[in-house]
């Protein structure tokens, strides 16, 4: 039995001084209910909590971390630049370095800037493209998180009495602003060339994550991103592809490199931090061009390609351009998938594992099919996947704490890790399902 007695007061006293005690909702634990902890250090694959309690960590900060925590090459250019100064409010020869990486990297893009997160990478993203077209209307997915800017949060125009409630809804964006956001099923184009058919010429952009990671793990089907770029060319909207997540996490670059597709603006962030804060948006120069001086879109900020971050980045980038760093991460990726479809198949738990290089994520229902929208993941027993979480933390592991996120495999994970993962988890989910059963009266067998 794990104690987390000075995680609870902790909390307790932080609850006095901050809204539930966090700086960001997830970290209270809300979808999973019981104590969230709170963290004293980390390394490597490894996270320990303030009561001593040591964790294998597949939150890896929501995503922000491919080599895992305090990474050697990564905390050397830190601790090196912090005595060298945090931040200068001038550019620094650290920022065009590690913009010429990420701009070689990517075909699609020619030119980049620094945020300081992925929510003002898209939304500056989002304004470019709205005034690059002078049209007003951006198109996500249903299931879709792409930061919290008023624009992106803003209340879809089509979002009808049976939608299924959006994520990030939000009280106090301005009236105005609602509606100007048109809310399309991930993966259903026939339902995108609608949306078009009906407001085509006011379409600025269409907003996409290459694969769903904000809600649990969706991968595209075939064809749907082609479609995608080829109803923006017939309409003369814009691509945004927002690789936050999965920028750098495949390959080196963004993932719209292997998919082979050319969006006309990328996001990224987390990753390309080295776990330090940022976002980037980046793209063709005849887009980029518009944040130029005297041109028509405004960005800026204090701490945009802060040398701090500039560092961690190179850093960690310079660690993924290393010959075979993708094939040994994808590696991993594969011995996670073999084990825990090994264990579902010989505990008889009929729930679709998918996976993508380091990104994973387990269908918490009785199907095999794997999930493709915002509405199959809405079928999932978020129940037991709540008692799972709990087992999971009391055995050790820390999962992402709501249904909606992937699993996150870095490059600290080691096979042992992942061969401990698949049992636990497998096994957690074996007893959480017969626990509910019994609760609703079914003979064990049904489970
Ligand atoms: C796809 C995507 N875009 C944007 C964001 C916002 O990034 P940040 O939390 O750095 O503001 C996130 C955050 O998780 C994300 O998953």
């Amino acid at each position: 039995m794990r104690f987390t007695t000075k995680s609870a007061n902790l909390f307790m006293h932080g609850r006095s001084v901050m809204p539930d005690g966090v700086s960001s909702p997830m970290r209270a634990f809300a979808q999973v209910g019981g104590n969230p902890i709170c963290a004293a250090w980390a390394r490597g694959s490894k996270i320990m909590d303030v009561d001593g309690n040591v964790y294998i960590d597949f939150l890896n900060a929501f995503g922000a971390l491919l080599l895992g925590h305090a990474r050697d090459e990564v905390v050397e250019a830190v601790s090196r630049q912090a005595s060298l100064g945090t931040v200068y409010g001038l550019s620094t020869a650290l920022e065009y370095e590690l913009a010429e990486k990420i701009v070689a990297s990517t075909p699609s893009i020619d030119k980049i800037r620094f945020v300081c997160s992925g929510t003002e990478a898209v939304m500056t993203a989002a304004r470019i493209a709205r005034a690059h077209t002078g049209r007003s209307l951006l198109v996500k997915f249903g299931g879709a998180y792409h930061g919290h800017s008023d624009a992106l949060l803003a209340t879809p125009l089509n979002l009808g009495p049976a939608a299924v409630k959006m994520k990030g809804a939000t009280q106090g964006v301005a009236e105005q602003l609602n509606r100007e956001v048109l809310l399309c099923e991930y993966n259903d184009e026939d339902q995108l060339e609608a949306l078009f058919s009906a407001h085509g010429p006011q379409i600025a952009a269409v907003l996409v994550e290459p694969f769903a990671t904000n809600m649990g793990f969706v991968e595209p089907r075939p064809g749907f991103h082609a479609r995608i770029r080829a109803l923006c060319d017939r309409h003369g909207a814009l691509l945004i592809f927002d690789e936050v997540v999965t920028g750098f996490r495949f390959n080196f670059g963004g993932v719209c490199n292997s998919l082979g597709i050319d969006p006309d603006l990328v996001t990224f962030g987390k990753i390309i931090g080295g776990g330090a804060p940022i976002g980037a948006y980046a793209g063709k120069a005849r887009y980029m061009r518009h944040v130029a001086v005297g041109n028509r879109v405004f960005q800026s900020g204090t701490f945009a390609a802060n040398p701090l971050t500039m560092a961690a980045g190179n850093a960690a980038l310079d660690v993924l351009a290393r010959p075979g760093f993708y094939e040994a991460l994808d590696a991993r990726g594969s011995w996670l998938e073999a084990a825990i479809r090994r264990q579902l198949a010989a505990r008889h738990i009929p729930f679709h594992f998918s996976r993508h290089g380091a990104l994973a994520g387990v269908a918490f229902r009785d199907s095999r099919e794997p999930m493709r929208s915002y509405r199959d993941v809405k079928t999932q027993d978020y129940d037991v996947f709540k008692k799972v979480h709990a087992r999971l933390l009391e055995r050790g592991f820390l999962m992402p704490p709501s249904l909606e996120e992937p699993i996150f495999i870095s490059a600290a994970h080691s096979l042992d890790d992942l061969t401990s993962l698949a049992e636990a988890l497998a096994e957690s989910i074996q007893l959480s399902r017969a626990e509910r059963a019994a609760a609703d009266g079914q003979p064990t067998s049904a489970v």
